[in-house]
């Protein structure tokens, strides 16, 4: 009979096997993919496994604080937190193609990633928590023939590079069945419920330049529409949602005087896979709430609007 437990322990041993004495390397992302796989590395192996988190600066509210205090207090697990912020910022100052973007976030990841490894040294393996749908994805990804709609930001390209082998225990696992291991790791139902976030963070929810001061006022906004959600009882009902911050500005009143800020965009999309989804359906005094609590807790926002698109035609995130 196959349990996860059953599954935990086998695969523990094979990660032993496969890794020996070396030193292994792990690139966490703050996510609950590569979480879940560096919790089950770390179990197998110990200390001979080194977690390497690169903090772009572009995570939400209060996120990196979590992920630091998990691994290195709860767990236990070495753990490097390289602050990028300001590189990944100043790369991104007058960019505003979301391909370029993308591009040039991934490009600039593996580059941090790749100089944090060296000076750990003497790894001989990279762990990541690739899934099975991102074994699939390689091949066709988002269900088109050779279409790439938007590039994905992995670690792609960079064991070849470091002369490292792959160490990936999750292989053959489905996204309910990582969730489920998590448990068994003892992660938490909210750690392991958490909903999906682009490699690329923030950066492609802000349309057009991005800047520290338009990610922070983004933070604030994402984090009351996010514990909305979470008071409403509807968090795990969705697959995903989130809050984007449009490069226009409207006009509008506060009090007496004449506002003249940032329109703010909310989506919330149901979905099994997230190659399809479907508007997520709040009832309109939700909405309101929403709206209401925004505009008058978060200065530079002064109108929010709801995404009523299911994909296709849209895609999930706006860039
Ligand atoms: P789209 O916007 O293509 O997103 O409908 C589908 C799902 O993929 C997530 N997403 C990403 N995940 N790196 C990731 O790890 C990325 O570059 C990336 N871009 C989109 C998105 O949040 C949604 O869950």
């Amino acid at each position: 009979e196959w349990t996860m437990a059953g599954f935990r322990a086998a695969k523990i041993e094979e990660i032993r096997q496969q890794v020996g004495s070396a030193k292994v390397i792990c690139g966490l992302s703050g996510g609950v993919d590569s979480s879940v796989a560096a919790v089950l590395i770390h179990e197998a192996i110990g200390d001979q496994l080194t977690c390497v988190y690169v903090d772009h600066g572009l995570m939400r509210a209060g996120e990196s604080e979590q992920v630091v205090s998990l691994f290195r207090n709860h767990y236990n697990i070495p753990l490097v937190h390289v602050n990028a912020e300001t590189l990944f910022l100043n790369g991104l100052a007058g960019v505003t193609d979301p391909e370029a973007k993308r591009k040039f976030i991934g490009k600039t990841f593996i580059e941090v990633f790749e100089e944090e490894a060296k000076k750990i040294g003497g790894a001989q393996f990279l762990a990541q928590g690739t899934l099975y749908p991102d074994v699939i994805e390689s091949v066709s990804f988002s269900g088109g023939p050779s279409v790439t709609i938007k590039s994905h930001h992995n670690v792609g390209g960079l064991p070849e590079r470091m002369d490292l082998k792959l160490v990936e225990p999750l292989r053959e696992l489905f996204k309910d069945e990582v969730r489920l291991l998590g448990k068994e790791l003892g992660l938490t139902d909210a750690f392991v419920g958490r909903h999906p976030f682009p490699g690329p963070g923030l950066a492609i929810r802000i349309p057009g330049e991005v800047t520290k001061e338009r990610c922070d006022i983004l933070r604030k906004a994402d984090a009351i529409y996010l514990e909305e959600i979470r008071n409403a009882g509807l968090y795990d009902a969705i697959w995903q949602a989130f809050a984007v911050l449009l490069p226009v500005r409207t006009v509008g009143v506060m009090g007496d005087h004449r506002t003249y800020d940032s329109v703010c965009g909310l989506r919330a999309v149901t979905s099994v896979d997230g190659m399809t989804a479907d508007v997520y359906p709040f009832d309109a005094a939700f909405l309101s709430r929403v709206a209401t609590r925004i505009v008058n807790e978060v200065q530079g926002i002064n109108r929010v609007v709801y995404d009523y698109t299911s994909k296709p035609p849209g895609t999930i995130e706006w860039e």
